[in-house]
């Protein structure tokens, strides 16, 4: 999760990049970084595309059985170990983001274009992301099952969960001190990725957990254990003992690639293009420079499989390029059509959020804002963390310790007013223009399982203060579906990328209920006592529906960098792309690894399930070729 206002603050908006000073880590020259030529000339069993949280964790694995050579194309380069990568208080993403992606106009936002925010670096989202580590809900999990996918369901992901993580809990004293809660029982201790709390928290993070409480949300123990409802201390992807983050290139490449020769990285390539053989199946890959320096575009075999993990943008833009799309919008551009799946590039989806200033006549330091503006506490505080590893510099620059999980319920009274409007309307009225017949089937099926949502337990929005001046209201299950879709035949030409955030009037309707919930808790007395006062577009004149919609509309962010969705897995006749084992109708031997392939985003952040779906697909391919 990462909050617009933050990268305005970090000149993200402008691209005035900020490179802080580097630890001693430098890029290890191990001999498994290889070169365009090395990697055209070696033959491997598995080629992916895409060195992200899922690239990495399967290639990771796939290498534990050493007969079988992988390797792993990315687009990005590798960090070299910033403080603002690896510091959690000085987080920065801004040098690692895919840089110039903007969307197409914004038709529910006043026709605004938006900086698209995505990843792109060995280790994916994971390197730039703002370290939350959450899991979804059951409902979110039995719903993905409920849409054609056996396997899938919270008990299926459990186990590999646990595996995914090495989870570090607080001190007894210091989670009394913190109302840090936890259900051990669902947490691993073995496994790659380092999973805590931060140690510090700021004091007026206790006003904001009691007002939650005065305004009717209760404690949720522990939002990883399949019920993602009420408020909790914030799990990040943090190493307890450096109090660093714990990204996908240090827990599933730097861990093992010592004594993994059989494990191949290729960074700052992008790949082109995927090759069939005449019996559709995928032989292998083209690829070219990232920065387009290179001739021509070279090509690697894969000898078993090629798994796509170009993420939830690139992915669906990388399927088209190849042949696997919307028969009609690969013609346009004169692609040959390998399998002509409609669904390739929609039910494009992300989490917007809506970011609220304030004012505070009496708010209680420090907090964010004296990191941010009194440089003797910053210097103080970090010289701190360098020294023992505590305070305010192991939490996520802006971020605080604790979030609230919102159900509707816990939103608005007038819930089942909200789901009657929706079954109300035609479920087809708000999809793209020239929506393919099955692709509209496989969304009247997901609203279906949403609305069934909105009804129960499952979080569909979230709010979370600061402790300075920004209060973000986080939007988990959107109705509205957008659409990627290539505008050229090059990779290093962006797709046209169209979120259609609030198009859908359901949408509309819960950011205007949780923004009414998030006043009561401003209001509540635990936080009335600091003296809040909304900044401009909100402020106490902004009452009706009507203003209250115009403000959330100017402000919102498409995009969380949560993009997901476009090769969903679903059937045939829904849409679908690829089936419940992540393998591309119509071809063999290609799988789509990444979130592209979720049906709809779960009620948290993606990436604890995406580490672990990355196990379970590791699982899931090693057992079809009998790999140790
Ligand atoms: C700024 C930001 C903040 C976020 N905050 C959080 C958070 O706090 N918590 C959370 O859980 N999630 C967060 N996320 C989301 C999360 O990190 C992603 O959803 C997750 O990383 C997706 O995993 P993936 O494996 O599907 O893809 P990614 O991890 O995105 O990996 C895809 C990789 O493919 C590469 N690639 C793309 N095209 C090509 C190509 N043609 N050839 C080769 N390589 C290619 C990209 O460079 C990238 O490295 C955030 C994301 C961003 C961008
Ligand atoms: C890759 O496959 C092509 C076509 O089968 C073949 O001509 C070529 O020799 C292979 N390259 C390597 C390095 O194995
Ligand atoms: C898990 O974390 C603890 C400390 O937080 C550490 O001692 C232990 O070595 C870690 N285990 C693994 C497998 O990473
Ligand atoms: C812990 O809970 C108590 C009781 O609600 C509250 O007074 C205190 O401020 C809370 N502290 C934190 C850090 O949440
Ligand atoms: C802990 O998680 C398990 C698995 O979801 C659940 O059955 C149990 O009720 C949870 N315990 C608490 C105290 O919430
Ligand atoms: C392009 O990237 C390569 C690494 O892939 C690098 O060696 C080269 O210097 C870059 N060229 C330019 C012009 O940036
Ligand atoms: C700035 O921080 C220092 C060190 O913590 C503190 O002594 C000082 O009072 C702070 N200044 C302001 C204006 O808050
Ligand atoms: C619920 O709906 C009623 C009737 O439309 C309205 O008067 C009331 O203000 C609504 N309550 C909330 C919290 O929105
Ligand atoms: C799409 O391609 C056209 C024609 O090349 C170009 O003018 C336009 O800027 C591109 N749009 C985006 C959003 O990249
Ligand atoms: C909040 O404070 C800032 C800086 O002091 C000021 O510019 C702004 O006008 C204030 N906003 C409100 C709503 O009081």
């Amino acid at each position: 999760m990462v909050v617009l206002s933050k990268l305005k603050r970090a000149g993200l908006l402008g691209l005035a990049v900020f490179i802080t000073q580097a630890l001693a880590r430098v890029v290890p020259e191990h001999a498994t970084i290889v070169d365009r030529t090395t990697a055209s000339t070696t033959t491997y069993d598995f080629v992916i595309a895409g060195g992200g949280i899922a690239g990495l964790t399967v290639a990771d694995r796939l290498t534990e059985d050493p007969s079988v050579n992988v390797l792993v194309i990315e687009a990005g380069p590798f960090d070299q170990g910033e403080d603002a990568v690896l510091v959690p208080g000085a987080y920065n993403p801004a040098a690692y983001l895919w840089p110039d992606l903007f969307t197409v106009p914004q038709e529910g936002l006043n026709d605004g274009v938006y900086f698209a925010i995505c990843g792109r670096v060995v280790g994916g989202g994971s390197t730039v992301n703002a370290m939350i580590f959450i899991r979804g809900d059951k409902e979110d999990y039995a719903g993905w099952t409920t849409l054609g996918n056996p396997g899938w369901s919270w008990n299926d992901f459990l186990p590999y969960f646990e595996k995914s993580e090495n989870f570090t809990f607080p001190s007894a004293s210091f989670a009394a001190q913190g109302n840090i809660t936890w259900n051990a029982s669902v947490h691993g201790n073995a496994g790659p990725v380092q999973a805590t709390y931060p140690n510090y928290f700021f004091p007026g993070s206790g006003n904001w957990f009691e007002a939650v409480q005065q305004a009717g949300i209760a404690p949720d123990t522990d939002p990883n254990d399949g019920s993602v409802r009420g408020v909790f201390w914030l799990p990040l992807a943090e190493d307890a003992r450096t109090r660093t983050r714990s990204d996908a290139r240090i827990n599933h490449y730097d861990r093992v690639i010592a004594t993994r020769p059989n494990y191949h990285l290729l960074p700052e390539t992008s790949v082109s293009k995927i090759l069939f053989n005449s019996a559709k199946k995928a032989t292998g890959v083209q690829f070219v420079a990232t920065n387009g320096t290179s001739a021509a575009a070279t090509t690697v075999n894969a000898s078993k499989e090629v798994l796509i993990a170009a993420g939830g943008l690139h992915t669906p833009q990388l399927l088209q390029l190849s042949g696997i799309g919307p028969k009609a919008l690969l013609t346009k551009f004169g692609i040959p059509v390998v399998s002509n799946l409609p669904g390739v590039g929609q039910n494009f989806q992300d989490q917007p959020t809506i970011p609220m200033t304030y004012n505070f006549t009496n708010n209680v330091s420090p907090n964010w804002g004296s990191l941010l503006n009194n440089a003797t506490y910053d210097a103080e505080q970090y010289a701190l963390y360098e020294a023992d590893k505590t305070g305010p510099y192991t939490l996520v620059r802006t971020l605080s310790t604790n979030f609230a999980a919102l159900a509707l319920k816990d939103i608005t009274p007038n819930y089942t007013t909200i789901i009657a409007d929706a079954l109300a309307r035609n479920p087809l009225a708000y999809l793209p223009e020239g929506t393919d017949a099955t692709v509209a089937a496989g969304y009247v099926a997901q609203r279906a399982v949403l609305l069934g949502q909105l009804a129960a337990e499952a979080a569909v929005g979230g709010l979370h203060w600061n402790t300075y001046d920004t209060n973000t209201l986080y939007t988990f299950k959107p109705f509205s579906r957008g659409t990627i879709n290539i505008n050229s035949t090059s990779i290093l030409d962006n797709p046209l990328i169209d979120y259609r955030t609030a198009t859908d009037p359901t949408d509309i309707a819960i950011y205007t209920a949780l923004l009414k919930k998030s006043r009561e808790v401003m209001n509540a007395p635990a936080m009335a006592v600091l003296g809040p006062v909304e900044d401009a577009p909100f402020g106490s004149d902004v009452t009706t529906d009507a203003e209250i919609q115009a403000a959330i509309l100017s402000v919102m962010s498409p995009t969380n960098g949560h993009e997901c969705c476009t090769a969903a897995a679903l059937p045939l006749a829904l849409g679908g792309v690829v089936d419940p084992n992540f393998q591309v109708y119509g071809v063999t031997g290609l799988r789509v690894i990444d979130i592209s392939h979720w049906p709809f985003p779960v009620a948290g952040a993606p990436s604890a399930t995406m580490y672990a779906t990355g196990e379970k697909i590791a699982v899931t391919i090693k057992t079809k070729y009998g790999l140790s």
